[in-house]
């Protein structure tokens, strides 16, 4: 089994002052160009890539700090394995952006082009991440690389959780070679496509070396279509301490969970239960509407060393974490209750009927809802269309989830959220507050093939009345 990596962290190459309110700022410079990854011995796989690597290299800073991210698109030959070449649009998912740089689908860079995006990181703690939202080739693009991990740290968050080297990011992503090592991908599938390799930072399968304590993993489904339900060999629970959007009231230990794509789950394994020698197996159980292979029911080791470490006060399983606005919200401030629909209609993927094509057709101008800024809106999503799950994304904001099926949410979401897994025949409704900002913002199912086929949409805050 391959050895285990975390991708590097990208260091700004300047640093300096907002002259506006006195932030630090963190300039970054990124270029998407291709790179050869060997994801399998002796077989160089060539890739898209935030620097050419897969996955892309972590931004991780405080919160405060402003970052200001130059994306240079270099993907300027035609690719034996992508045919055209590539325009991109970058969105930094989780984050409440400014509309110009929240990765607007048709907003895209061509090659030789570059755009600096701006991000005020004054999110609290938290896992996002950023990967490309080209119109209609988002799956392909992530699935050959695009995507990487992007991290805030705040005071509170650093007292309670592992740090560091205890502190580990773990994007999934299923992936199928061809027989010369190259990616499989069908373009012109709309139902996408599943990989039989399960990779985790771009190792398959990898084993980790882990000292007998505490550690801390931000676990991301990268995956294009590839919902899992990790849970560990030994029956031990994961100990789940933040969802998408941050920590979350209490902690919530759980025996697996259903993790869908672009979801964020942190959870804590306490690895001094177990004897120095052993190895735990982090496994996937099945979920429906997946195709599994023989290697998909697993996703990647530990092996408990009994090196030494540094004791620190994270190392632990705290109870209570913190509470953040969002989890306040009560439905008694709901201003209204819109109702959105996800099902197929006449070959393509449908959100109320309407599509990506529909906004398009109206120069950009359609949208599918129009809350007032700061108004609190539920929203009903509902899956109509049987034999699929949706994972809907909704961009902006955080919510919270009220009820599944009229049930209470499942233990492992109930913190702040931003992607909700829609199973068959589910019917899921949360709460939010749209802002800080005005402009157009896309809500669209994170199963990738979908969403290029074209179940996308717009809402626009406070540029009409609801
Ligand atoms: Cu993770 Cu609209 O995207
Ligand atoms: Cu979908």
């Amino acid at each position: 089994r391959a050895g285990f990596r975390i991708p590097p962290v990208l260091e700004p190459f300047l640093t300096d002052i907002d002259p506006a309110d006195g932030a630090p700022v963190n300039h970054y410079l990124i270029t998407e160009r291709v790179g050869v990854e060997n994801f399998l011995p002796d077989l160089p796989t060539p890739v898209l890539g935030y620097n050419g690597i897969f996955p892309g290299p972590t931004i991780s800073l405080e919160r405060g700090t402003h970052a200001v991210v130059t994306m240079r698109n270099q993907l300027s030959s035609p690719q034996p394995f992508l045919g055209t070449p590539t325009a991109t649009s970058t969105h930094l998912h989780g984050s409440p952006s400014l509309p110009q740089f929240d990765g607007y689908a048709s907003d895209v860079s061509q090659p030789g082009f570059r755009k600096d995006y701006h991000y005020p990181n004054t999110h609290a703690a938290v896992t996002f991440w950023y990967h490309d939202h080209a119109v209609h080739f988002t799956a392909q693009n992530v699935y050959s690389g695009l995507a990487a991990m992007y991290e805030i740290h705040d005071p509170a968050e650093r007292e309670l959780l592992p740090q560091g080297e205890f502190d580990v990011p773990l994007i999934v992503n299923d992936f199928m070679f061809a027989a010369d090592g190259t990616e499989a991908y069908d373009d012109h599938s709309q139902s996408g496509l599943f990989g039989d390799v399960l990779l985790v930072n771009g190792r398959p399968w990898p084993v980790m070396p882990v000292k007998r304590r505490v550690y801390r993993f931000r676990c991301l489904n990268a995956s294009i279509n590839r919902s899992i339900r990790p849970a560990l060999s030994t029956g031990e629970p994961l100990v789940i301490v933040a969802t998408d959007d941050g920590l979350m009231p209490r902690s919530r230990p759980v025996g697996s969970y259903r993790h869908a794509n672009a979801e964020r789950y942190e959870f804590l394994i306490d690895f001094s239960q177990y004897p120095a020698g052993r190895r735990v197996e982090l496994l996937n159980l099945s979920n429906p509407h997946n195709i599994d292979f023989d290697g998909t029911d697993k996703i990647m080791a530990f092996d408990v060393t009994d090196e030494p470490f540094e004791g620190d006060g994270t190392n632990r399983i705290p109870d209570l974490l913190v509470n953040t606005p969002e989890m306040e919200l009560d439905p008694a401030q709901a201003v209204r209750t819109r109702h959105l629909r996800f099902e197929r209609q006449g070959g393509d993927w449908t959100i109320n009927g309407e599509t990506w094509q529909d906004v398009i057709a109206s120069n950009f101008q359609h949208a599918i809802a129009n809350p007032g800024l700061d108004d609190i809106e539920i929203w009903e999503l509902e899956n109509k269309s049987g034999g699929w799950f949706h994972p809907v994304h909704i961009h902006l904001i955080d919510f919270k989830i009220l009820s599944r099926n009229g049930q209470p949410p499942f233990p492992w979401e109930r913190g702040p959220k931003d992607v909700v897994y829609l199973g068959e025949n589910e019917t899921v409704r949360l709460i939010t507050h749209f802002g800080p900002h005005r402009g157009r913002y896309m809500i669209h199912c994170h199963n990738l093939p979908h969403e290029d086929h074209d179940m996308m949409v717009q809402f626009r805050v406070g540029l009409q009345e609801g």
